[in-house]
């Protein structure tokens, strides 16, 4: 079976690190790079937990740090009481001792799209600012990239402001020029992310199939710190990984980037009453069962 080109753009992240987990754990990826961005923790955290994270799966690639703060505001203090100071709860993972890549996040984006013939696919899991500067800094990107898959925004409710999901809230402008590029797109909001809860006595079972004791090991140390929380980003990879796992409709989605009040919403016209036509194929309906499958299914790669 043909390899299929991807980057992950993340900002790990304890859900950021099943994600990745569950990328890894598919003979159909050839992961071609994992670019970091600031977001659950600063930039410099999020790069060392992906290099870790990268060693302790046995993830062989390009890991390429990307921007520590958002295209139109300062970086926002990460939520610490979320996914810990360290982005990952606190685990301590094994140092890894791969450099760091020489290019930027938004320009690996750029040369493995070359590379990838107009194959590659983007899956990020944390905010654009990275995609987005790829985009700036090279106009005809928007024509080698096959499709971009998303963790964030909402249909309905946000975490960060009533209707403000974090991923695009942390850099809203960021995620305009995304959703405004022409690239094919997908948007796995959180109003569908917040369903696929695998609960953590399922982990726990599911996690005594893991041969690799390290990894066993961190799993149950996220699972318990994470306790019963939806790890949000797994959706995207699982979509990629089985499209129909997921119900999808095509709507126009545009990004509120100046009012205070609903900074960072995507505005998804669900009524169809602004007239503009569809740019996003946003998930509507998701199958639970099947991701739980799939999570278990990934643990026993390991
Ligand atoms: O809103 C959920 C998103 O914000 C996830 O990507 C999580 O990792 C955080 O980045
Ligand atoms: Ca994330």
């Amino acid at each position: 079976m043909e390899k299929r080109p991807i980057i992950i753009d993340t900002d790990p992240g304890c859900d950021d690190f099943f994600a990745i987990m569950m990328a890894a754990a598919y003979e159909g990826f050839d992961i071609r790079a994992i670019t970091t961005v600031a977001g659950n923790a600063v930039v410099d955290v999020t790069t060392r937990n992906a290099l870790d994270i990268a060693k302790l799966l046995g993830i062989k690639t390009r890991i390429a740090k990307g921007a520590g703060s958002a295209m139109m505001h300062p970086f926002d203090e990460p939520a610490a009481f979320v996914h810990g100071l360290n982005g990952i709860g606190q685990v301590v993972l094994p140092r890894s001792e791969q450099k760091v890549d020489e290019m930027k996040a938004w320009d690996v984006i750029y040369d493995e799209a070359c590379k990838a013939d107009g194959q590659l696919e983007l899956i990020p899991v944390g905010p654009l600012t990275n995609v987005a500067i790829a985009l700036l800094k090279y106009p005809d990107l928007k024509d080698k990239i096959k499709r971009i898959t998303i963790m964030g925004g909402s249909t309905t409710i946000g975490n960060c402001l009533p209707y403000s999901e974090a991923n695009i809230f942390h850099d809203p402008y960021a995620a305009h020029l995304v959703f405004t590029s022409g690239i094919p797109l997908v948007m796995a909001g959180l109003d569908i992310t917040l369903t696929a809860l695998v609960p953590t006595d399922d982990i726990m079972k599911m996690s005594e199939d893991i041969k690799n004791k390290a990894v066993r090991d961190t799993v149950v140390q996220l699972a318990k710190i994470r306790g019963n929380e939806p790890f949000h980003d797994v959706v995207a990879v699982a979509s990629v990984i089985k499209e129909d796992i997921a119900e999808y409709k095509d709507y126009n989605v545009e990004i509120e980037y100046k009012s205070p009040l609903t900074y960072g919403r995507t505005i998804v016209d669900t009524t169809f009453t602004t007239g503009k036509a569809p740019n996003c194929r946003v998930m509507t309906g998701y199958n639970v069962e099947a991701h739980k499958t799939m999570f278990a299914d990934m643990m026993r790669k390991y």
